[in-house]
C-alpha cells in the first residue's frame, strides 16, 4: 500500500470511499451520518491543491484518504476514510503517520481532530493512536468554531469530542 498526495483525478473516487466508509454508521443507528453527503469535488480540490490531501493506493485507484488543514497552529485532520474492504489493515494509521510527517515538516507541534466519542472506530480508535481528549475549556477559537459548525449541522445528537496528539506521540510510518 502506497501513500501519496492526491491528484485531481482521484477526487471523485474519494467521494465514493467516503460513502462506502459512512455505511458502517448505519449499522449502529447513525443513519444520518451514513446519509451525509461527502464533500464536493470542489471542496476536496481545495485540500488537494494545497498539498494537504493524501491517498492510500494499492494499485492506481485510492482505497483511503486523509485531508487536513492548519488550524490554530496545529494540523487539523478534517477527514480520514478507509474503504470498508480495506479497513483494519493499518491503512488509517499509515495516513495518520503521513499527516504527522507533514505537520512536523511544517513546524506544527500536534494534530487535532473532532470525532464521535463512543463509536468504536472513532474516539477509542484515535485514543489507541495516541490522541487524547481536549477539555472544552481548553479549546482554541478555531476548534470552538469547528464544534459550533458541527453542532449546527446536527452532529451533536451523539457525544462528540475534540482530540489532540503531539507529533512525537502520533503514529509513525513504516520507515
Ligand atoms: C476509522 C478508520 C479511518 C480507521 O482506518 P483503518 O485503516 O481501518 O484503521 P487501522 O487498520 O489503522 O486500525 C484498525 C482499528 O480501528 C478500529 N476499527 C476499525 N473498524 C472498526 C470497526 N468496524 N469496529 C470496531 N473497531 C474498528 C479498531 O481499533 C481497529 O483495530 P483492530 O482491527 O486491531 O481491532 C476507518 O475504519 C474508517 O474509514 N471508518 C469510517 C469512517 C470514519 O469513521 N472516519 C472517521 C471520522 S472522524
Amino acid at each position: 500500500m502506497q501513500i501519496r498526495t492526491a491528484r485531481p483525478a482521484d477526487l471523485p473516487v474519494l467521494r465514493e470511499i467516503e460513502r462506502a466508509a459512512g455505511e458502517s454508521f448505519r449499522a449502529i443507528g447513525m443513519a444520518a451520518i451514513a446519509d451525509d453527503e461527502p464533500l464536493s469535488v470542489e471542496e476536496l480540490g481545495r485540500y488537494q491543491r494545497a498539498g494537504r490531501a493524501w491517498v492510500a493506493a494499492a494499485d492506481a485507484a485510492p482505497v483511503a484518504y486523509l485531508i487536513a488543514e492548519p488550524l490554530d497552529g496545529c494540523l487539523h485532520i478534517e477527514q480520514v476514510s478507509v474503504h470498508p474492504e480495506q479497513a483494519r489493515q493499518g491503512v488509517g494509521r499509515l495516513l495518520l503517520a503521513r499527516a504527522t510527517e507533514h505537520a512536523r515538516a511544517a513546524g506544527l507541534p500536534a494534530l487535532t481532530l473532532t470525532t464521535f466519542a463512543e463509536v468504536p472506530w472513532n474516539g477509542p480508535y484515535y485514543r489507541r493512536c495516541g490522541f487524547r481528549e481536549v477539555p472544552v475549556e481548553e479549546l482554541t477559537p478555531g476548534l470552538r468554531e469547528v464544534r459550533r459548525r458541527e453542532a449546527a449541522h446536527g452532529l451533536d445528537r451523539w457525544p462528540r469530542v475534540v482530540m489532540r496528539v503531539t507529533c512525537g506521540e502520533a503514529p509513525r510510518g513504516a520507515t
